[in-house]
Formats: C-alpha cells, sequence, structure tokens
C-alpha cells in the first residue's frame, strides 16, 4: 500500500515537471507568440534600420553595418513565409530580388555571404518556387566565385564585388575550417536547380582536398594556407567544435543526407570526426554534464566550450544511423541536457556565450564570456530532438527559452542581446538585433511548436544550411 502510494506522488510529480503532451490550442498560443514576437523584430528592423542596412539597433532604434548585405532582410525572407506573415513577407521580397547593389566596390565575406545572402534566397526559393529568388541567388553566387581563383584550392575568405579580387582575412594568409567548408550545400543546391554543375564542382573538389589531408583521429583543426590548403602551423591552431570550426562538421553530415546518403567517403569522413569528437568529450564532476572540451595539438586540453558547439546534440542527432546509433543518440540527448543547464544554472534564464567547466565538487562551470548573443544553436539542436524522439520535454525547454528572451531581451523597437547572462533582473543590453534572430532563433521555436501533421519541414526530406534556411534533398550525386 505504501510503495503504491509513494509511486503514484511520484508519477503526478512527474507529470507536472515532464509534460507528456501539448494541447492544440496551447501549440496555437505559442506559435502565435513566437509569430508576434518575429513581427516585432521585423517591424523595427524595418523601420529603423531597413532595407539598406545590416541589422537593427533595438534599444537606441538605429542601424548597425558590418557587411554592408542588408543581411537582415535576406535572412527574415523563408521565416515570415511559413510564419504567414504576407505583407511583410512580400516586402522582404520585393527588395531580396532587387534592392542589393552588387557592383559595389566591397570586400565581402564569401562565408557570411554565403550561408545568410545566398542561403537566404535558396531557402525562401526552396519554399515558394519563386524563379526570381533563385536567380538573384546566382547572381550573388557568380559574384563569390572568383573565392575559388585561388590555386591554392580553398576558397579567399574575402571578395571584393566589384573587382572579383580575393583577399585574405587574417595577416598570416590562413584561412578557417567554417570558411572553406560551409558553402557546398548552397552550391550543391544552385547546380542540381540551374543544372550548371560549375558550384557543385568547386564544392566537390574542397572536399576532397581535405579528404586528402587525412588528418589525425578525423579531427580538424581551425585554420589552413591560403597557398597550399595545408594544416596551418600557426600558433593558435586549435581543435574545437565551437567558433571557426563548427560548421564544417555539420555541412559534411549534411551534404551526404543531401545528396541521398549515397558518398560513403563523406558519411567516412562524419563517422571519423565523431569518433574524434569522443576523445573531446568530458563530463563534470559535479553534475555529470557531458561536454566538449577543445585541444591545441591534440594535447593540450582546454576545459572550455562555446555555447556555439551546442549545436552538436542535433548533429549527432540528426547523423545517427547504422551501428553508432544508439550510441550518437545517447550522447546526444546527453549533451542537450547540459546545454540547458547551461540556461537553466544562469539567473537571466539564459544561457553565457562561453563557460568553463571545473573539477569542482560543487560546482560545474563559470562563464568565460558572460553574454547571451540571441544564440540560436540549442533550440536548432532542441528542435532536431524534438523530431526525433517526440519526447515533450523539449517542447518544455524550448518554451522555457522563449520566455526567457521576452523577459530580458525585448525592447521597445526589437530584440537585443545581453551583457551578463547571470544577472536577475535589469540586465544591460548590447544593442544589437542579430538578423540570425530572424533566421535561426525565432525559426527554430516556431517549427518546435507546430503540429507534426501540418509541419513546414520535414527533417528527412530538407537539410538547413548552417543559418537555418532549408534546402530540399535531391538523391543524386551533386554533379551529373
Ligand atoms: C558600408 O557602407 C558605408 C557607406 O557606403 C561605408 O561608409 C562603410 O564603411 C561600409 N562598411 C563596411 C563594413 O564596409
Ligand atoms: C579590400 O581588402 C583589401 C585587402 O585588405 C584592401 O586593400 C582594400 O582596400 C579593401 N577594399 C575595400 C573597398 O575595403
Amino acid at each position: 500500500m505504501r510503495v503504491t502510494l509513494a509511486l503514484l506522488t511520484l508519477s503526478s510529480l512527474f507529470a507536472i515537471y515532464h509534460c507528456t503532451y501539448t494541447s492544440t490550442d496551447v501549440l496555437e498560443d505559442r506559435r502565435n507568440a513566437i509569430r508576434q514576437a518575429t513581427k516585432h523584430a521585423w517591424r523595427g528592423y524595418k523601420k529603423h534600420a531597413g532595407f539598406k542596412n545590416d541589422e537593427l539597433r533595438p534599444v537606441t532604434a538605429k542601424s548597425y553595418n558590418w557587411m554592408n548585405m542588408s543581411i537582415t532582410v535576406f535572412s527574415a525572407l523563408d521565416t515570415l513565409y511559413i510564419m504567414d506573415l504576407k505583407d511583410e513577407y512580400e516586402e522582404a521580397r520585393d527588395w531580396a530580388v532587387s534592392g542589393l547593389d552588387l557592383q559595389r566596390d566591397l570586400n565581402v565575406s564569401f562565408f557570411e555571404t554565403n550561408i545568410r545572402v545566398v542561403g537566404g534566397l535558396l531557402g525562401a526559393y526552396d519554399l515558394t518556387k519563386d524563379k526570381q529568388l533563385l536567380k538573384q541567388a546566382v547572381k550573388v553566387a557568380d559574384k563569390m566565385m572568383p573565392a575559388f581563383n585561388n590555386k591554392g584550392i580553398i576558397p579567399f575568405p574575402s571578395i571584393n564585388l566589384q573587382t572579383g579580387k580575393g583577399y585574405a582575412t587574417w595577416s598570416d594568409h590562413v584561412t578557417t575550417l567554417a570558411e572553406l567548408g560551409s558553402f557546398q550545400l548552397e552550391f550543391n543546391y544552385l547546380s542540381h536547380h540551374t543544372n550548371n554543375p560549375k558550384y557543385a564542382a568547386y564544392s566537390l573538389k574542397v572536399v576532397a582536398h581535405m579528404q586528402s589531408l587525412k588528418p589525425a583521429h578525423g579531427l580538424y583543426p581551425t585554420l589552413y594556407n591560403l597557398k597550399d590548403g595545408k594544416i596551418s602551423s600557426h600558433p593558435s591552431n586549435l581543435y574545437t567544435f565551437g567558433a571557426s570550426s563548427d560548421s564544417f562538421y555539420e555541412y559534411v553530415l549534411k551534404q551526404w543526407l543531401q545528396t541521398g546518403k549515397r558518398d560513403k567517403k563523406l558519411r567516412q569522413m562524419y563517422d571519423e570526426s565523431v569518433e574524434g569528437m569522443l576523445s573531446m568529450v568530458y563530463r563534470s564532476k559535479f553534475s555529470h554534464n557531458v561536454y566538449i572540451v577543445e585541444k591545441k595539438g591534440l594535447g593540450y586540453v582546454l576545459h572550455e566550450m562555446d555555447h556555439l558547439a551546442c549545436f552538436v546534440p542535433g548533429m549527432l542527432a540528426l547523423g545517427a544511423h547504422g551501428e553508432t546509433l544508439d550510441r550518437d543518440m545517447m550522447l546526444a540527448e546527453e549533451m542537450m541536457t547540459s546545454c540547458m543547464d547551461l540556461y537553466a544554472c544562469s539567473s537571466s534564464g539564459l544561457a553565457p556565450d562561453r563557460v568553463r567547466f571545473h573539477a569542482s565538487n560543487i560546482y560545474d562551470f563559470t562563464p568565460v564570456d558572460a553574454r547571451y548573443l540571441l544564440r540560436p544553436e540549442t533550440l536548432e539542436s532542441l528542435y532536431v530532438l524534438w523530431k526525433k524522439t517526440g519526447d515533450e520535454k523539449y517542447r518544455g525547454w524550448a518554451w522555457k527559452v522563449f520566455t526567457a528572451i521576452e523577459r530580458n531581451c525585448k525592447t521597445k523597437y526589437g530584440y537585443s542581446g545581453i551583457k551578463d547572462a547571470t544577472r536577475v533582473v535589469d540586465t544591460p543590453k548590447d544593442d544589437v538585433q542579430h538578423a540570425y534572430l530572424l533566421s535561426e532563433t525565432f525559426k527554430y521555436l516556431y517549427l518546435i511548436f507546430e503540429d507534426d501533421a501540418k509541419a513546414s519541414y520535414d527533417l528527412r526530406r530538407v537539410v538547413f544550411n548552417t543559418e537555418a534556411h532549408a534546402l530540399t534533398i535531391f538523391h543524386k550525386s551533386a554533379v551529373k
């Protein structure tokens, strides 16, 4: 009798803290709240920064430029479309296909232009089949092609729109893993939809080059020489799943998915990288949180992790396959819990941008960089895990993140990053509404609360680029 009672009490507690069901009314309310937030962010951008400027300053109602490519417009397109914000979509679309001056004397980042501008146009084209969007994507991509006029094979990180000249952005003539390895999804898609193999040809060439490097333990360090594409001996070279490396691994897996899971070499490359990553996975002493360290020369270990690395649970869940399926799903779920701890253990309810883990019996981690920059990676992983497992707890967690964003980041004009996520009230704001708030953060939140039957995307049919622009997979090799 007592045992039964105890069990009953436990299970009713469980029901309160771990919802196993979300009613369609609740889903609709939540989607509406996220839709309103998106509308607020878009309107603020349009009124005070659009369309000629990159981003909104949401506290001072000014604009902010770091690319001069109107990136918020391209970032928002597909998000506005799936949320059925029709007027907003139309104005963004009209500007996106005609507003950008591509003849300017402007140096742009190959990586950022591809993932944000080309990716944004293709994501919207994929949903609407509006040919103008594809045409504009081709125009922008063609402006990026001189990046491959590098005899060292890997693309120049910076391109002048007017002259087509490529530049190094680091003084030592190196480029990063993320910059040289996060264009293939978009370029493969372009070739597939234009019947012009030239884009995919570069994507294959760079991947083949990276495979030829055969790095130790399947892990690729962050820096490469522009002149020969070899691994740089720069003293700051390191192994990480955070900044400057992250999306390379993501794109290896997603290229394999995009081309119908047929390229065994790509899958092997991904599997080897995950094997290598396992040697960088640690568990904290106090609450056994799983995290990924950074390594220098595979020897020196730095027990720090970027919030950016919280894309890994989603990647592992998406890639879980074959013999390692259970291992990868388990690690994905465990690491997801750690990433949520970064939010839950922070007074604002939002995660610091970078933390250090301690071998302590009393606490797990402390912030190295306490800012919360409206970043999407944890939500991206929650979305994939929710889709893969159907476990409602991931929806509950996502909603907590959204309410914390509302509480801490909302301003009269939009949404701002905060300077210290460990503060409880009146967290000072950084006055930047990152474009990825519209392409990624709010999009993934919205998708998590969609009804399965009416979902905008099916993870078996699309791959998301690293700015959350979804591209339909094509079950074919990238070049015919
Ligand atoms: C953006 O364009 C403006 C006006 O042409 C210029 O003053 C500014 O330096 C540019 N910024 C960047 C990052 O190129
Ligand atoms: C582009 O970058 C190169 C190399 O850093 C520099 O010399 C040139 O002035 C830049 N052009 C513009 C328009 O900023």
